[in-house]
């Protein structure tokens, strides 16, 4: 793995623009289940509750199940140490981008920018009336459905149920960037979910160089990976990042002159 983790490191050092494609799977150590395989959200919660139509005809059982879920359970979860090497890789202007299709909050929280929201964010919470949109902390989810200050119309969290169009703008910015890259690094997703999951395949197709980091095979390893990191992000993350940002060498010395 040594090897592999050198020449995706060298590929990420040398890429003029390097983009993230991010899934549940880097969430996964910040204690948020992913939806699919062992101990995933859709084998405990039926995935009707994300269904648009499900939603707008049955808005109080589809929020029961969302508040548990998106609000209660998963509302404390923090950055983990994938997020904070990707933050960092931003920083020092190796990373143009991040695709992420999570709606966890937590590349924005570890400090990462330029962020594209393919399915939204739970942070937000959209009056489906008026549009007004308020942070999920300033709406109280003890009266189901939760309901506008300004128009009384029922609030849906602010991100993609199934059957709903995903926004334009972060539609066309993945598209954009995908086709610049030289490097993609794809990091814990099944590429399961149709549009998102063509983003990686728009980046193969223009040129880029498919990293990717995952405990398991996804749809992507036999079919357009370059470089397949097994194993978790965090751990994976952590070793890339000693190789992108090795230790100065004055920052070794105990101070012998
Ligand atoms: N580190 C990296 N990857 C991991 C880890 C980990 N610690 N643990 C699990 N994974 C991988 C799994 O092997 C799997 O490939 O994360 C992936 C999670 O897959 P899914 O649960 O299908 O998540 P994702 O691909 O993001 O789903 C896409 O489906 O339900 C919709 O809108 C939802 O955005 C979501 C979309």
């Amino acid at each position: 793995m040594t090897d592999r983790l050198e020449e995706a490191a060298q590929i990420l050092k040398r890429s003029r623009f390097t983009t993230a494609f991010t899934g549940a799977g880097i969430s996964v150590e910040s204690g948020i289940p992913s939806f699919r395989g062992q101990d995933g959200l859709w084998e405990k919660y039926d995935p009707k509750v994300l269904d648009l139509q499900y939603f707008l005809s049955n808005p109080v059982e589809s929020w029961k199940v969302i508040r548990e879920i998106f609000y209660d359970f998963i509302g404390a979860a923090k950055p983990n140490h994938a997020h904070l090497v990707l933050a960092r890789m931003e920083e020092e202007g190796m990373l143009g981008s991040t695709i992420t299709q999570n709606i966890d909050n937590l590349h924005q929280e570890a400090g990462l920018l330029m962020v594209s929201e393919f399915h939204g964010n739970s942070k937000r919470i959209r009056c489906l009336q008026c549009d007004r949109v308020y942070h999920s902390l300033d709406i109280s989810l003890e009266n189901l459905p939760p309901t506008c200050r300004e128009c009384g119309g029922v609030l849906k969290p602010d991100f993609v149920f199934f059957g709903e169009a995903i926004p334009q703008q972060p539609l066309g910015e993945a598209y954009r960037v995908a086709s610049l890259s030289e490097a993609f690094l794809i990091i814990g997703t099944t590429g399961e979910v149709m549009p998102a999951n063509q983003i990686p395949l728009i980046a193969k197709e223009y040129g880029a160089t498919i990293i990717e980091i995952n405990p398991e095979p996804s749809n992507y390893t036999e079919h357009i990976t370059d470089i397949f990191l097994q194993g978790k992000a965090t751990v994976i993350m952590q070793s890339l990042e000693k190789l992108l940002f090795p230790p100065a060498l004055n920052d070794n010395q105990d101070g012998v002159d």
